[in-house]
């Protein structure tokens, strides 16, 4: 069983379509949950558009419903979702001001007894560094940072700034002791045959060698719009990101 952070203090560098889509590709051949710690719901509302009025991770880490009120099966048979929406917001302030319990271990807690019911747990984050991340790094094996080389700026220093940051907390998490060890991989997304995108892919290579997935995602918007298909490209394989992110599916499974 493993549970893997799509994370990243970048805001729209394919978090959430990358979980929804190895979700979708590993329920193929064991049981998925995917769980949407995004309080913009952003995967929920990709499974369910009456999303707003479903229980999920809120009332979960609440303790006001049961497992069986807050999973939800999808569409696809071996794929269950917890889903989010704003009132997440509330509780993570709510949770900062709490002066009972350890606020970090509160997913931890609410995951732990249905590990065994599943073979991977995704978790889609919010672009940010604070509590909610917190609660994931505490309850993952793994976590893949999505990086998309920013064709508006020519440094790239956005993409950098916000892997950076992320790749700091984590080891920051493993210094202070707060997680004993962590597998951490950068995803290359949105990628293109400009001459820009290659560098972008060569530096990465080159600076952090292994811990770069060997699979990119390539910059294909037609499919990921698509309405009929609700961001859910690796369904069909007729497309060339439906392909990458079958590919990212096997490269996954072969580190497990
Ligand atoms: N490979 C791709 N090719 C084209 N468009 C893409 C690709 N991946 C994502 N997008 C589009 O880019 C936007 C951002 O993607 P997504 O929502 O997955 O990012 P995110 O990191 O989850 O964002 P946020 O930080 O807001 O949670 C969306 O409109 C999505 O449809
Ligand atoms: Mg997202």
């Amino acid at each position: 069983m493993k549970t893997i952070s799509l994370m990243s203090a970048k805001g729209g560098c394919s978090k959430t379509t990358t979980s929804i889509n190895i979700a979708v590709g590993l329920s193929e051949t064991g049981k998925v949950l995917l769980v949407d710690l995004d309080p913009q719901g952003n995967s929920s509302k990709r499974f369910f558009s009456n999303y707003l009025e479903l229980d999920g991770i809120c009332e979960l880490l609440r303790k006001e419903k049961t497992y069986d009120e807050c999973i939800h099966h999808t569409k696809f048979p071996n794929l269950d979702i917890i889903p989010s929406k704003r009132n997440l917001f509330v509780l993570k302030k709510e949770m900062l001001y709490a002066s009972h319990g350890i606020q970090q271990l509160r997913l931890k807690n609410v995951l732990d007894p249905i590990r065994k019911d599943y073979d991977y747990i995704i978790i889609d984050n919010h672009p940010d560094i604070d509590l909610l991340i917190s609660n994931a790094l505490m309850c993952s094996d793994m976590v893949i940072i999505p990086v998309n080389p920013d064709a508006d700026n020519i440094m790239f220093s956005d993409s950098i700034e916000g892997m950076n940051l992320t790749l700091t907390n984590i080891k920051e998490a493993i210094d202070e002791g707060e997680i004993a060890e962590m597998d951490f991989r950068i995803l290359l997304t949105m990628t293109d045959r400009t001459r820009a995108s290659q560098i972008f892919e060569d530096y990465l290579r080159s600076a952090y060698g292994d811990l770069v997935l060997k699979t990119d995602i390539n910059y294909q918007s037609a499919p990921v719009k698509n309405k009929n298909r609700s961001g859910f490209v690796i369904e069909k394989d007729d497309t060339r990101i439906g392909r990458n992110y079958q590919s990212l599916v096997d490269e996954i499974r072969s580190l497990s």
